[in-house]
């Protein structure tokens, strides 16, 4: 237990990447120096999540609206009457690859990718339906200082075509999916950001590619640009940097997308999975050198 803590009882996770808070009752507004201590805990340990916080709709919204505004959430039909929660569903008999089952994170092919999700664990099955987390700022902490200094000035182009686009994942997906999604030629617009990302306020650099929205790296032939992403994704998903997430119903978890990737686990075919989610806006990627 972290005891740098006044307010928050702070259990993390090996190699501080990940931890549960208790103590605190996430379902009225925080008090601010509450809030601040979860701020800390956030930003230290990059995924933080909240056992046992059964939550109305509501009071999600309000909950994320202490970090920020909600984020744009393009590509998914939201919840009807609360335009900021998407439902990650998934039926018993469903046969669509489950949401998310590939490393991202949340939307980095916007101009300004939401800082942060918050997923809600309404119902979830008796096994599977982990979700791993990847910790970019250590992995990219273990790079050598060559691949470093060549990483540092390059900027990656991100897109939301391959799962959205007309001709994309979700466009050729043949099994009925609960989740409504929505195709669209916007999907192909492009933003290139920073491939290595300065937190704002930790300032700790951190990889920031991802297999599902980095089309490729600015300036670079097709082939090197493959071969470099795919050294740095194999690196990146090493068990060291991994951090498997577990849930119980009614457990609220809240990752920060500006250096972390995530994967939605899947294995639970046969078993209901129902999980509600917010974005907090974020700012535009700043790298270690200017655009
Ligand atoms: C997501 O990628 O937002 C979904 C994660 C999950 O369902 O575990």
């Amino acid at each position: 237990m972290n005891s740098d803590f006044r307010y928050i009882r702070v259990k993390s996770e090996p190699h501080g990447f990940g931890a549960s808070i208790a103590g605190i009752s996430i379902g009225e507004p925080l008090p601010a120096v509450v809030l601040e201590e979860v701020k800390q805990a956030w930003a230290r340990h990059l995924v933080i999540c909240f056992p046992d916080q059964p939550l109305s709709h509501e009071q999600l919204e309000a909950f994320t609206l202490q970090f920020g505004h909600f984020g744009v959430d393009p590509y998914i039909v939201a919840m009807e009457a609360h335009p900021h929660i998407l439902e990650v569903r998934r039926e018993p008999d469903e046969k669509a690859v489950n949401f998310g089952a590939q490393w991202h994170s949340d939307w980095s092919f916007q101009e300004q990718p939401p800082a942060g999700t918050i997923l809600h664990s309404k119902v979830t099955p008796p096994v599977g339906g982990d979700t791993l987390f990847a910790d970019g700022c250590r992995a990219y902490d273990d790079l050598s200082e060559t691949m470093k200094g060549l990483l540092d000035n390059l900027f990656a182009v991100h897109s939301a075509r391959v799962p959205y686009g007309k001709d994309g994942l979700f466009a050729k997906e043949t099994e009925a999916r609960s989740m409504k999604i929505v195709i669209s030629e916007d999907a192909d617009k492009i933003f290139t950001h920073p491939l290595v990302r300065v937190h704002p306020i930790t300032g700790r650099r951190a990889l920031y590619i991802s297999p599902v929205y980095t089309l490729g790296i600015q300036g670079m032939s097709r082939g090197e640009s493959a071969s470099l992403l795919s050294y740095l994704y194999q690196h990146m998903v090493q068990d060291e940097y991994i951090y498997r997430h577990r849930w119980t119903p009614n457990m609220l978890t809240l990752w920060d997308n500006r250096c972390t990737l995530h994967n939605a686990d899947g294995g639970y075919d046969g078993h209901l999975r129902v999980m509600h989610r917010t974005t907090i806006a974020g700012e535009r990627p700043i790298g270690v050198i200017s655009a």
